[in-house]
């Protein structure tokens, strides 16, 4: 019920207890989108480049081998209208912006956060960090470009 999508064993646990929480609060969280492979992503990132080309893709689009969807951490998700692009105007997207960390998960390209994660806004992409990561990312408005610059990364 909650979208048929393919995530880490980890991920997927923690997105079926945020969802059926949130259904049992009256909100539809679907997965839309979870593990691509590379081989998608090269399909995927060739149409957004023959439709909008590179230089705008490179804002919306991860190149093959650089998408987190292939990680199987990541989730694109809509409510009961299955377009993702139009997630930001559910009642489900203020629940995510609550509750999403409880569960382990961040709203991955925030707004105004462009010149850090290096893509356009997307209300309906979330990364899966884990419950410690993911209520200090949110206590602190971090994104995890920056968390993982300071602390993960040397
Ligand atoms: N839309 C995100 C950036 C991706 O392609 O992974
Ligand atoms: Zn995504």
């Amino acid at each position: 019920p909650y979208g048929s999508v393919k995530l880490d064993r980890e991920a997927a646990d923690a997105f079926k207890k945020l969802a059926s929480d949130a259904k049992d609060e009256g909100y539809t969280i679907v997965g839309i989108s979870g593990y691509r492979s590379y081989h998608t992503q090269v399909t995927l990132y060739q149409r957004y480049v023959s439709k909008d080309g590179k230089q705008l893709a490179d804002t919306y689009s991860a190149r093959a081998g650089h998408s987190e969807h292939q990680t199987g951490l990541a989730i694109d998700v809509a409510s009961n209208n299955p377009n993702i692009l139009t997630f930001e105007q559910s009642r489900s997207f203020a629940w995510m912006l609550e509750h999403a960390h409880e569960y382990g998960f961040i709203l991955r390209y925030p707004e105004g956060k462009e010149h850090i994660t290096g893509y356009k806004y997307e209300p309906w992409h979330y990364r899966f960090v884990g419950l410690d990561i993911a209520s200090e990312l949110k206590k602190s408005g971090m994104t995890f470009d920056e968390y993982a610059a300071v602390y993960i990364l040397d």
